[in-house]
């Protein structure tokens, strides 16, 4: 557990850890790839030591340099062998998401288990549209989740599937079983979802093209692959860890922090924009287009922000960021309105439970709906016991509301955050002193 008391203002500069998405994807892809991707600046969090363990068991040896650099000996894409033992996927969706897609291909079987927050997450969001391609994958509970167990196919053809739901993992899943299928796969999604499978598959020499439809709605083809070449990789910082620190910033008066190597892909970085129509402070130096992926160093300053409506497209590419933003609207004035965001229920917890549940225990005006949260915001907050129930960004989105309540906030389970920022509070602290 951990305590956290009223700060005084934030003042310095923070790197980044490597963005959650892109560090696992440079292990998948590396893995598929003929030849060593190097891959620098990748997340050491839990999730992705979980791929990186998942594909260990499959032959791939992945070792990491003295520099810091992990490389990854891809052995092309038939290159996997058959796991002895069970895959254990951890706390991690994109890992079990992504990895069954590939899985779903191969010339043998496998099954995949987790801790018990990802063994009760739905898994018939995959298991349907790979099934349609003629994968076999079985729920071995029979209740839509993991453990599943996934006998490859040589066999899968390739199918257009208008997915119902905006989820980047759904997407890769299909997308990724598209390089081993008979003919072009085609995915819609109701909103643009992150994109770096697209853009690291791309890169890797995939042949992917997508399409932004006039409704805002996103179609991806993929035809089949021969081969994939490894790549260099440069994971930027990580979006989702950096709201932490823009939050704090903009909340604790007096507060003036740089934040460097941010990774600022639109399909990611919707939190700037609604932070910017709060009213926040936040001005991008150093822009940098990279390897296809932006990033800019961000200065942040507090900030009177407030309240304002979040819903519609906008909503995947800050879906990680919710549990901070409602943090942030019940410091602002007026209200705020998030709906359309009815996947949170389905996250490392079901997320609009969790944030109102803590929120309120704080003191805080918030109201849970169906699809999202209204929060009444510019009441006073105070310090209170923190339930993350094991999910690592509610104890980050907490921590930070506890540096701009009175008095002390104890957040429970505080080894969580180790998901995806192992250090985050050691790294609060150095702004806080
Ligand atoms: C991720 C996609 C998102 C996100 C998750 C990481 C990814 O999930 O919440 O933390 O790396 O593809 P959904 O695709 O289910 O929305």
């Amino acid at each position: 557990m951990r305590q956290i008391k009223s700060s005084s203002p934030l003042k310095g500069e923070i790197t980044i850890p490597g963005d959650k998405s892109i560090s696992h994807r440079s292990i998948m892809f590396g893995a598929l790839a003929k030849g060593v991707t190097s891959v620098r600046h990748f997340l050491e969090g839990a999730d992705c030591l979980s791929t990186i363990g998942c594909f260990r068991q499959m032959g791939i040896e992945i070792q990491k340099e003295s520099d810091g650099r992990i490389l990854v000996h891809g052995k092309g894409i038939r290159g996997l062998t058959a796991p002895a033992a069970t895959l254990d996927v951890g706390n991690s969706g994109t890992t079990t998401r992504l990895i069954s897609g590939i899985l779903s291909a191969q010339n043998f079987t496998s099954v995949l288990s987790g801790d018990a927050s990802l063994n009760s997450r739905p898994m018939g969001r995959i298991i349907r549209p790979l099934s349609m391609m003629g994968a076999q994958i079985k729920s071995l509970h029979g209740n839509g989740c993991a453990p599943l167990q996934i006998d490859g196919r040589m066999d899968l053809h390739g199918i257009h599937y208008d997915s119902p739901v905006a989820s980047a993992q759904v997407k890769s899943a299909i997308l990724l079983a598209g390089l081993y299928a008979d003919r072009e796969t085609s995915v819609h999604e109701p909103a643009l979802s992150r994109n770096h499978t697209e853009l690291m598959l791309s890169q890797f020499g995939a042949d992917l093209h997508t399409e932004i439809l006039k409704d805002g709605s996103a179609e991806i083809r993929i035809s089949p692959c021969e081969e994939l070449y490894a790549q260099d990789i440069l994971v930027p910082g990580d979006i989702s860890s950096a709201a932490y620190f823009i939050a704090a910033a903009l909340l604790v008066p007096g507060s003036e922090v740089l934040i460097k190597n941010v990774g600022i892909n639109e399909t990611r970085a919707g939190i700037l924009k609604v932070c910017k129509d709060m009213g926040a402070d936040i001005t991008y130096l150093n822009q940098n287009q990279g390897a296809g992926e932006p990033t800019a160093d961000l200065l942040v300053r507090s900030s009177s922000l407030h309240g304002v409506c979040i819903e519609g497209t906008v909503i995947p590419t800050l879906i990680d960021e919710i549990p901070m933003i409602a943090v942030l609207a019940a410091f602002a004035k007026g209200q705020t309105i998030i709906r359309d965001a009815a996947e949170l229920k389905v996250k490392e917890t079901d997320r609009i439970r969790t944030v109102t549940e803590n929120l309120k225990a704080m003191g805080a005006d918030v109201t849970p709906t169906d699809d999202g949260m209204i929060i009444q915001g510019g009441k006073p907050l105070h310090g209170a016991e923190i339930h993350p129930y094991m999910d690592h960004r509610i104890a980050m989105a907490f921590a930070v509301a506890g540096l701009a309540s009175e008095g002390e906030t104890t957040i429970l389970e505080e080894q969580c955050v180790d998901v995806s920022y192992p250090g985050f509070f050691e790294a609060l602290h150095t702004l806080t002193v």
